[in-house]
């Protein structure tokens, strides 16, 4: 069933975080779906400007409405990641997107707030809510890469009044994440006095709170880089994600939408790497798919534990109403 974005935020804010995960074909909404229903989990699915181009938003959205009927348990919202303007007008016109995302975060402040606004009065005269993004990540992201020196933490007075004055209903804060698997030199902890800092001054201001989204939260685990490698690969070694255990202690902060993609490529990456490496004279994508589906449901399962959303389902439907 698809709900509004809104409705899960308002069931696991300062509670848990729900996971958010691109897709881009049915092989990884089949695992998304099947690693959901096994945990007894709520879910976001996001689409990429990317995803929609790779081949046709309406594949995707079909990919979507078929797995909706053949996994009628499922509870999901579906959201549009890193739009840009004309995007995020195009699915709000749609009337298939639980919400969108503006990120204007490249832009300055002023500009920032004055896209976001436009974005969020179309889509609210709609019902669907907006995410805006406030700081800049590091990392790549479909056509913008920032670097270390250019990234900086969202300040929360600035978040304060980005979201007085956009009125967007969640924040996507720079708390020292970046996109990819290369995310930190050594170990780095997630900035929780950001998330504090915004949640304490939106209370102070007298405004409701706002969810926080953290982008780059993929933690890229370390023997999954080793076996890629083993397979054939010559991804960094070095390369680290954020830690598993820092979401629940966020999640209870208020970060409430956590945005996952690279770990998933990684699952595939591994899978198609070991199959066609073991077996160099196989042709047939259908056998490494299914490990493919098998293993990325497992994975989403594990995910949804460390989010603290496994088994939340009956708490989300009591709090639906359904
Ligand atoms: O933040 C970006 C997401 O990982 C989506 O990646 O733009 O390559 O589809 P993409
Ligand atoms: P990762 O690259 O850490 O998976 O982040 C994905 C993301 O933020 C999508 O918006
Ligand atoms: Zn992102």
């Amino acid at each position: 069933m698809i709900v509004t974005t809104a409705d899960l935020y308002k069931v696991a804010y300062g509670k848990f975080a729900i996971g958010a995960y691109n897709i881009n074909n049915a092989e990884q909404t089949m695992g998304l779906f099947r690693g959901c229903i096994e945990a007894q989990a709520p879910f976001i699915i996001q689409l990429s400007k990317g995803a929609r181009k790779y081949t046709d938003k309406r594949m995707l959205e079909a990919i979507i409405r078929s797995a909706e009927e053949i996994f009628p348990d499922a509870i999901f919202a579906v959201h549009l990641d890193h739009g840009d303007e004309d995007t995020c007008i195009d699915c709000i016109n749609s009337g298939f997107y639980s919400s969108v995302m503006i990120d204007a975060s490249h832009e300055t402040f002023e500009k920032n707030v004055e896209i976001t606004k436009r974005v969020v009065d179309l889509a609210h005269a709609k019902g669907i809510s907006v995410e805006a993004e406030l700081g800049m990540l590091g990392g790549v992201e479909e056509d913008i890469v920032v670097d270390e020196k250019h990234a900086c933490l969202t300040d929360p007075d600035e978040a304060v009044e980005f979201i007085r004055r956009t009125g967007c209903d969640a924040l996507a804060a720079a708390i020292g994440t970046s996109h990819g698997a290369y995310k930190f030199r050594g170990r780095q902890s997630l900035h929780f006095e950001v998330v504090e800092g915004i949640r304490d001054k939106l209370k102070a201001a007298g405004m409701p709170v706002t969810p926080i989204v953290m982008h780059g939260s993929s933690s890229v685990p370390a023997d999954e880089v080793a076996r890629i490698n083993a397979a054939g690969g010559t991804l960094d070694p070095a390369a680290c994600g954020v830690d598993e255990n820092e979401y629940l202690p966020a999640a209870k902060l208020g970060v409430t939408k956590v945005n996952i993609d690279t770990d998933g490529r990684l699952v595939w990456t591994r899978v198609h790497r070991e199959f066609f490496h073991s077996k160099p004279g196989e042709f047939d994508f259908r056998p490494p798919g299914k490990i493919f589906m098998d293993e990325y449901a497992k994975f989403i399962a594990a995910k949804s534990v460390k989010l603290g959303c496994a088994g939340t389902i009956p708490e989300v439907r009591a709090s639906l109403g359904k």
